[in-house]
């Protein structure tokens, strides 16, 4: 079985899995990710995001084989309870959060968001969060919230 090396939320990660397994897979049942969760399965809900470079990709449609020595960053190299990443705090402050199954995917996309754009408009924050479904309907708050967190973090 090959080994894939990678960087997972900054520390250096080596598996051995089959190529074509997917990343979502490999990060809940090897590597203790649990933020990442499976929802269409087919790279249309954006339950499973995470951030590879600076772009929020599916993971359950990537397989290992394509990650080789990328920098992998979930929702657990996001922020911590201690401290938390200017996003959760926001996402909290504007209770942009119900069931909470799609918001660490919603939270990876509004970062790669930011990461490319501090300063994104209402219309940019709302096409970057177009490939994330809530079935909440949280939609609306969550866009305030990834407004809040940009001002807050530009003015800083
Ligand atoms: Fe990956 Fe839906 S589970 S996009």
């Amino acid at each position: 079985m090959p080994t894939i090396q990678f960087k997972l939320n900054g520390a250096a990660v080596s598996v051995d899995v089959d190529p074509d397994r997917t990343l979502l897979d490999v990060l809940r049942s090897r590597l203790g990710i649990t933020s990442v969760h499976f929802g269409c399965g087919a790279g249309e809900c954006g339950a499973c995001h995470v951030m590879v470079g600076d772009r929020a990709v599916a993971s359950c449609d990537m397989p290992m084989w394509s990650l080789a020595d990328k920098d992998v960053v979930t929702l657990e190299g996001l922020g911590t309870a201690e401290r938390p990443h200017p996003l959760q705090l926001a996402f909290i402050s504007e209770q942009a959060m119900q069931c909470g199954y799609c918001v660490s995917g919603i939270l990876i996309s509004a970062a790669a968001l930011l990461a490319r754009n501090p300063s994104p408009t209402e219309s940019e924050v709302r096409a970057a969060l177009d490939r994330n479904l809530c079935r909440c309907g949280s939609h609306n708050r969550m866009v305030r919230a990834v407004l809040r967190a940009a001002s807050e973090m530009t003015t800083s």
